[in-house]
């Protein structure tokens, strides 16, 4: 079997030579480099040849096999298989790429042809000579070449001897040339890379190559911008890095572009052409090419230049903006310019078109506002791109008349007065010289820094009509009415009012007779002052039914605001609703007053007047009493009050009483108070016992004496003795007086009025209870006003003043008989001849003043 195959081996091998005979058909071969620059250096090996025998074989796979040498020294280089496609051609030609270039040394190739069955015979060596074989001097090849950055370029150098020791020419190739390993060059070059080669015969010489990238230009766009000629812009990409003779070179259609601009290219065609066109750009290095196209019409590729020379023509609400083209053909050209203002930091635009616009009257304009602005431009027929916006232009608006004042009253001790809000910069549209106030036939001016009017009364109190308005160079301002009442408008409850997160609300019932809103008016309660209220106009309610007011801002802790609503009816105020808390209540800041003590047995009953108003910074919910045993630190007693009086139960011994009032803000400081209560009881029952005992044993003497002897003393003092009635009966009273549940109010109220009667909230407290049995009588929202609205009309003093004596005297009867309240009143009106309603009240206490010439001290306004 083995025999057998080494036969067939044999057989096989004697074949193969029998056929080389006849393979030798390759001819016409010719090898040679490309000679683009043959002196700096050439890579590329052409090998040609013509091959008769394969014309007859179209349909068979032929393939040569070639081998590359460097020619002295028969060193083998290169060796390939070359695969022909099977066609009629006779003629192949072969490319290969050395890694040195050729100049280095002689290169030689042979091929022979192999097909399925055959391996012809190898071609005798064909050579490329080398410039080793007849150079003058020593040469670096290659040299003065461009490379890709990330190269690896082989160098190499003809010398006449040998290399300098230590030279990177270190690989022998032939005789006179050695050569570099590869040298990589990762960046590119700004100038050049330079290689030496020394000789050892002193020789020296060197080479320089560049490397950089191919072109990388891009977004090739081409436009008309004068409507006269085509520019073609595109972005020139990576830097090439390649200078001087090895830059890009352009050209445009054919035409050759000088690109200045290291970013952008561009370059001009003259005429515009009415159609669509196409533009080819091709940018070419030595290391590339790069063709970019752009297809347009160019008549839909217009780029206006940016208007110049904005001018400008202001007044309060509008501006004229001229500007002039530097183009004469666009003065007919359709165009869409956009109008870009800034204010403040805001940006504004607007479009307009037209043929050549050149001006735009920009409206609804702020007054007195320094306004900048800038104009683009751009096709309207077919828009392209907008042009570069014009510089920028500042202009200043005129001022304009201000806006209507915001204009309210005030009450204040014997005085209305006119208040106004100062106007903002936006309101005021310009600087505000004076204010103009008209108050029926006299008109005055008003110094700009004053914002409050002092209405002096006329010789009636009737309701004066007032306007103001505020004046700048432009004029003056719509004017602003307001009807200033004759006497305030004090008829209404106070209620106590919502705070929430700090600041306080409202709401009220919409005023359907309410022609010009509502106005909602708050200061602190203790601490009015002249001209200072604040108030805010509500135009509309917020609700179809119901009308809400809050403020947050403004608000200081612990002290009382007082607010009220207001309707307008024709511009007069007529109150609806006041009332009156704290945004933020604190702990009270004062302390109760006059803290006192009575003992009555072993009851100790303590009481106080309460906290100053303006100290109790909340509404008071009650106090803190806590007891101490003298000496002693800890409490042995804590109550808890809502009114100012408090009784305890106390063994005899030495206390210390601590009083605070408390508020929803905390508690207050203490009052102090220290007291002794007597071990007095059984001192008084024997003191008594003994006392009466003796009395009696005295009496008896006397008694028994003075009838034994009553005929005698008849004589001698008067005839006829009376009986001593009244002593039994005064001590019945006495003693009952304390021990009656019912009657201990009686006594009670005889007491608040024998010590003190003083016309505060606190003691008015009884009287606020019964005043919601009995809303009906007007008179009582008079005296209701009189002690709890901070808004106080001199002219109602007198008619209070009655009221309070005429409350006071019914208060004694009380304690005979317990009368309901309105029994009271009836009484009141009775006394005051059947006089129902209150502000007529006031109305005639004023007549009979006037009349009577009487004066209640300072009470009445100073012109009266
Ligand atoms: C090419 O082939 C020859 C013989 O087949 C061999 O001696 C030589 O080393 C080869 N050369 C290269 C570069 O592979
Ligand atoms: C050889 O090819 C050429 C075109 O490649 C063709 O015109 C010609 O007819 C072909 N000749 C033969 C003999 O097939
Ligand atoms: C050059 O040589 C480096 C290694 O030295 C190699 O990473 C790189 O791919 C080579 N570059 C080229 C273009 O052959
Ligand atoms: C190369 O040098 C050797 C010895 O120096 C010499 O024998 C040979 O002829 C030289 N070859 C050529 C082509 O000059
Ligand atoms: C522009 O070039 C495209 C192809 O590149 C061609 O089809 C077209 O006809 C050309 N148009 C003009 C106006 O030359
Ligand atoms: C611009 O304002 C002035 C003065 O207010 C006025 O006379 C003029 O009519 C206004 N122009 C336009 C276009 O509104
Ligand atoms: C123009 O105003 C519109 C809105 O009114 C805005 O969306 C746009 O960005 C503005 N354009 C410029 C250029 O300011
Ligand atoms: C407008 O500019 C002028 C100065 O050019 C300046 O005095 C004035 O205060 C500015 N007005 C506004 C409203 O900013
Ligand atoms: C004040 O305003 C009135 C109109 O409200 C006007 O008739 C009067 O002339 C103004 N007075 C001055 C000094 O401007
Ligand atoms: C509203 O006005 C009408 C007529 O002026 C009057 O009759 C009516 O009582 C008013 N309503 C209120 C709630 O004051
Ligand atoms: C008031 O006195 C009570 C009892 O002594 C005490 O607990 C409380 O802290 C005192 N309040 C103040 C504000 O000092």
């Amino acid at each position: 079997m083995s025999v057998w195959l080494l036969c067939a081996l044999l057989s096989s091998l004697v074949c193969q030579t029998e056929q080389d005979g006849h393979t030798l058909s390759i001819n016409e071969v010719n090898v040679y480099a490309e000679t683009d620059t043959p002196d700096y250096g050439t890579w590329v090996l052409n090998v040609e040849w013509r091959d008769e025998f394969s014309e007859n074989n179209e349909s068979r796979e032929v393939s040569y096999e070639v081998q590359v040498y460097y020619t002295e020294q028969m060193l083998s280089v290169h060796n390939e298989t070359v695969h022909v496609t099977p066609d009629n051609t006779t003629h192949h030609h072969w490319k290969w790429t050395s890694p040195i270039p050729l100049q280095c040394t002689s290169h030689s190739v042979k091929l022979r042809r192999r097909d399925q069955d055959h391996t012809g015979e190898w071609t005798p060596l064909y050579t490329y000579k080398g410039q080793d074989l007849n150079a003058s001097k020593l040469v670096v090849y290659p040299r003065e070449h461009v490379f890709m950055v990330g190269s690896n370029i082989t160098f190499c150098c003809i010398f006449k001897t040998v290399p300098l020791p230590g030279s990177k020419f270190e690989i022998f190739i032939s005789n006179r040339t050695y050569i570099t390993k590869p040298v990589h060059y990762p960046t590119p070059s700004k100038e050049s890379y330079d290689t030496f080669c020394d000789d050892k015969g002193g020789g020296s010489t060197g080479s320089s190559v560049f490397i950089g990238y191919p072109p990388d230009d891009q977004n090739l766009a081409c436009m008309t911008r004068d409507l006269s000629s085509v520019e073609c812009h595109w972005n020139r990409g990576r830097n090439t890095f390649l200078g001087l003779d090895k830059e890009t070179i352009y050209t445009l259609n054919g035409g050759v572009c000088d690109v200045k601009s290291s970013d952008f290219g561009k370059c001009v065609l003259p005429a515009v052409p009415k159609q669509v066109t196409n533009w080819t750009l091709i940018a070419k290095n030595p290391l590339g090419v790069k063709t970019l196209t752009d297809t347009a019409d160019p008549t839909h590729r217009v780029w206006l230049r940016a208007p110049s020379k904005v001018s400008h023509t202001a007044y309060a609400r509008n501006v004229t903006l001229l500007w002039s083209w530097n183009v004469k053909k666009y003065t007919l050209f359709p165009m869409i310019c956009q109008v870009k203002w800034m204010l403040n930091g805001s940006s504004y635009n607007e479009t307009f078109n037209g043929l050549g616009l050149s001006s735009v009257v920009l409206v609804d304009l702020q007054p007195v506002a320094n306004y900048t602005v800038q104009v683009r431009c751009g096709s309207d027929e077919h828009f392209y791109r907008w042009s570069d916006w014009s510089e920028i232009t500042e202009f200043s608006t005129k001022e304009d008349i201000p806006e209507a004042l915001d204009v309210w009253i005030q009450y204040f001790e014997q005085n209305a007065y006119v208040l106004w809000k100062p106007l903002t910069q936006q309101q005021s549209h310009g600087r505000i010289t004076e204010y103009n106030l008209t108050r029926g036939q006299r008109r005055e001016i008003i110094d700009k820094t004053q914002l409050c009017y002092k209405i002096t009364p006329g010789n009636e109190r009737s309701d004066q009509k007032i306007t103001v308005s505020a004046k700048n160079s432009a004029g003056l301002s719509p004017p602003s009415t307001i009807i200033v009442p004759g006497y305030p408008d004090n008829e209404v409850d106070i209620s106590r009012i919502n705070n929430r997160n700090g600041g306080l609300e409202m709401a009220w019932d919409r005023y359907f007779n309410s022609t010009c809103g509502y106005v909602v008016e708050w200061f602190p309660t203790y601490n009015e002052r002249q001209c200072a209220v604040e108030w805010k106009k509500i135009s509309e309610c917020d609700h179809a039914a119901r009308c809400t007011w809050e403020q947050q801002d403004g608000f200081e802790p612990g002290v009382k605001y007082s607010v009220s609503v207001y309707s307008c009816i024709d511009d007069k105020p007529m109150l609806l609703q006041r009332s009156e808390g704290y945004a933020i209540e604190q702990r009270p800041s004062g302390t109760v007053q006059k803290l006192r003590g009575k003992q009555n047995g072993r009851n100790l009953e303590l009481s106080w007047d309460e906290v100053p108003l303006h100290q109790q910074n909340g509404f008071i919910k009650g106090y803190m009493v806590t007891t101490f045993h003298y000496d002693s630190k800890t409490p042995i007693h804590r109550s808890w009050t809502e009114g100012p009086t408090i009784i305890l139960t106390l063994d005899p011994g030495s206390y210390i009483f601590n009083v605070s009032a408390l508020t929803s803000g905390g508690a207050g400081d203490n009052a102090t108070l220290r007291m002794d209560i007597e071990d007095n009881i059984e001192r008084m029952i024997v003191a008594t016992v003994v006392g009466c005992s003796a009395t009696a044993l005295v009496f008896s003497i006397i008694t028994v004496l003075c009838y034994r002897k009553r005929k005698w003393l008849k004589q001698l003092l008067y005839p006829d003795i009376p009986e001593p009635k009244l002593a039994g009966k005064w001590n019945s009273k006495g003693f009952y007086c304390p021990q009656m549940t019912e009657g201990y109010m009686k006594c009670e109220i005889q007491e608040v009025h024998n010590a003190e009667r003083a016309a505060t909230a606190e003691s008015l407290h009884g009287l606020d209870l019964i005043r919601s049995n009995s809303t009906v009588f007007p008179a009582q929202h008079s005296y209701q006003n009189m002690y709890k609205s901070p808004v106080l009309y001199p002219p109602l003093w007198p008619c209070a003043e009655k009221l309070t004596s005429i409350v006071e005297n019914p208060s004694y009867s009380m304690s005979i008989e317990p009368v309901d309240v309105a029994q009271i009143f009836e009484l009141t009106l009775e006394m005051e001849d059947g006089y129902v309603p209150a502000p007529n009240c006031v109305q005639k206490n004023v007549v009979v003043k006037d009349s009577s010439g009487y004066k209640p001290q300072s009470t009445l306004p100073t012109n009266v």
